[in-house]
C-alpha cells in the first residue's frame, strides 16, 4: 500500500520513481528541466523522484504516495493544484483556442488588472519564464540610460548577463561577465560601492528570507535615484504573495521595472514585466522584446482568474496566517527539544528552515529531517512555501510531523548518529547565493572605474 500523509509503517515505496529515473537518464542531461525539482535536492533512495498529480495541497507520486506539498512548484501554486476557478477559466478558454494570430483581447484584460493591483504599472508586458522579464529588464535599463554595467542581489534566472557572475558560468564570454557585479543584501555601503557612472541597473529581490533591516530598501531607492540608475525590483516570489502588489506594496517602497511570474497563474506559464511608461515604452522601437507565446490565451486566462482570486479573497494575508503558524510551531518544537541550532525564519508566506551549523553539517541535518518527513507524508525541500490550499488540518498535520520527527534529528545529533539515521545520499546545496562573490574590483587609487 502506498504511504499517505500522517503516521507510515516505512519510508515510501519509490520503484516507479526510480525506473523513470533510469530511464532519463539515457536521455536528459541531469534529468530535470528545474534544479530545484530534481534529485540533487531530495535524499536520494528515500523520496521519490516524479510526481503524477496534485489537489490543493496534495500531491501524489507515481507510486501513488501522498504528500502535503511546501514546494508548490517552487512557487507557481499560489492557490493550490487544480484550483477550480482558474482551471474553469482555462477549461473555457481552450474551447476557443491556445494560440492565435493576432493579439487576443486577455492581453489587454489582464494587463488593466495588473495596473490595478501593482503600483507603478503603468505599462506590462508578457513573456513566459522569469528569466525573460529580468533579462528584458536590463536590456531596456541599458537603453534607457546607455550605460552597460549591473548591480544584483539574489538569482534571476539562466541567462547569460545573470549566471554570468556565478560558478556555473560556462559557456560565456569574459566580456558578458565584466559587465555585472554584485551587492550584499542589507548593506547600502556595498551598492554605494557598486554603482558607477557606467551602471544602469540595480536588481535584487526585494526580500528572499532576510527581512529588510535600517530601511535599506528605501535607502536604494535613494541612491539608485541620485546615481540614474534604474531600480528593478525582481518579484518573482513577492509578486502576488507577499501582497497583491507584491514588496513594493508590502514595504512601500516603488521600483522602476519590476518582474513577476510563478505565483501571478497558479502554475500556467506566463511572466510579467511592468513598469513606468517613460522606460517600457522604449519596447516599441528601440528594444526589441518579442516572442511566440508571449499572449498565449490560457495562461492569460489563468492569470486573470488567479490575480481576481488573490485580490478578492485576499490570499495573502491567508499565507502568512498559515505560514506563520508552522514557523512559530516549529520554533516552539525545536526550542522545547533543545535544538538551538535550528530555526524557521522569513516572511510568514514563505518560511525556510535553518540548520546553524553548531550541531554538524547543516546538509546533512536537512536531509536527516526531511528524510523523515517524506515518511510522514510531507514534501519538503527546507522551505513551506504557503498556498491558499494549505488547510488547518494541512498544518496541523504538518507540525505533528515535525513534532515526531525533530526529536530524531536532535537524538542523532547527541549520538553523533547523523550519517548512520541517513537511509540515502544527502541533498545537495541549493544553487541560490544572494551576495558576498563577485562584487566590484576595488577601485583603484585616484578614481572611480
Ligand atoms: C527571483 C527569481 N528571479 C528569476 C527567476 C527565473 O525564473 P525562471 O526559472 O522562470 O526563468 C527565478 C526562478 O526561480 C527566481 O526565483
Amino acid at each position: 500500500m502506498p504511504n499517505k500523509v500522517g503516521k507510515n509503517a516505512d519510508y515510501p515505496r519509490i520503484d516507479n520513481s526510480d525506473a523513470l529515473y533510469e530511464r532519463a537518464r539515457q536521455l536528459i542531461p541531469g534529468a530535470t528541466q528545474t534544479l530545484a525539482k530534481g534529485p540533487g535536492q531530495y535524499v536520494r533512495g528515500i523520496a521519490p523522484k516524479y510526481l503524477r498529480k496534485g489537489k490543493g495541497s496534495r500531491v501524489w507520486d507515481v507510486d501513488g504516495n501522498e504528500f502535503i506539498d511546501y514546494q508548490m512548484g517552487i512557487g507557481p501554486l499560489s492557490l493550490g493544484y487544480c484550483y477550480d476557478s482558474v482551471d474553469r477559466a482555462i477549461a473555457e478558454q481552450l474551447r476557443d483556442g491556445i494560440t492565435f494570430s493576432m493579439m487576443h483581447p486577455l492581453e489587454v484584460e489582464v494587463a488593466e488588472l495588473i495596473r490595478e493591483a501593482v503600483p507603478g504599472a503603468e505599462m506590462v508586458r508578457y513573456s513566459k519564464t522569469g528569466c525573460d522579464v529580468t533579462s528584458a529588464a536590463v536590456r531596456l535599463a541599458r537603453a534607457y540610460t546607455g550605460r552597460s554595467k549591473v548591480l544584483c542581489c539574489g538569482y534571476h534566472g539562466w541567462h547569460d548577463w545573470y549566471i554570468a557572475v556565478t560558478d556555473r558560468n560556462a559557456g560565456i564570454p569574459r566580456a558578458v561577465q565584466d559587465l555585472t557585479y554584485t551587492f550584499n543584501y542589507n548593506d547600502i555601503n556595498s551598492v554605494i560601492d557598486g554603482v558607477d557612472d557606467d551602471t544602469a541597473c540595480v536588481i535584487l529581490e526585494p526580500v528572499v528570507f532576510e527581512p529588510p533591516k535600517e530601511d535599506f530598501l528605501a535607502k536604494l531607492r535613494d541612491v539608485c535615484t541620485e546615481r540614474g540608475v534604474v531600480l528593478i525590483f525582481d518579484e518573482m516570489w513577492t509578486g502576488f504573495r507577499l501582497a497583491a502588489g507584491g514588496a513594493q506594496e508590502y514595504f512601500g517602497v516603488r521600483a522602476d521595472l519590476m518582474t513577476y511570474s510563478k505565483a501571478i497563474a497558479n502554475g500556467m506559464p506566463i511572466a510579467v514585466l511592468a513598469g513606468c511608461e517613460e522606460i517600457m515604452t522604449l519596447c516599441e522601437k528601440d528594444v526589441f522584446f518579442f516572442t511566440t507565446f508571449g499572449g498565449e490565451a490560457l495562461s492569460l486566462a489563468a492569470a486573470k482568474a488567479t490575480i481576481t482570486e488573490i485580490r478578492t479573497r485576499n490570499v495573502p494575508a491567508a499565507l502568512h496566517r498559515q505560514g506563520k503558524k508552522l514557523r512559530e510551531g516549529y520554533n516552539a518544537i525545536a526550542s522545547e527539544i533543545g535544538m538551538e541550532y535550528t530555526r524557521c525564519t522569513g516572511m510568514d508566506c514563505r518560511t525556510l528552515v535553518t540548520f546553524d551549523g553548531s550541531a554538524g553539517n547543516p546538509l546533512q541535518l536537512k536531509s536527516l529531517l526531511q528524510q523523515e518527513l517524506f515518511k510522514r507524508g510531507i514534501l519538503w525541500g527546507g522551505s513551506h512555501n504557503m498556498s491558499f490550499s494549505h488547510t488547518d488540518a494541512d498544518v496541523a498535520a504538518t507540525l505533528d510531523a515535525y513534532r515526531e520527527a525533530l526529536p530524531l534529528v536532535h537524538d542523532a545529533v547527541r549520538n553523533g548518529g547523523v550519517t548512520a539515521a541517513l537511509r540515502g545520499i544527502p541533498v545537495d546545496p541549493v544553487f541560490r547565493r544572494t551576495g558576498n562573490f563577485n562584487t566590484k574590483p576595488a577601485v583603484p587609487a585616484g578614481g572611480r572605474s
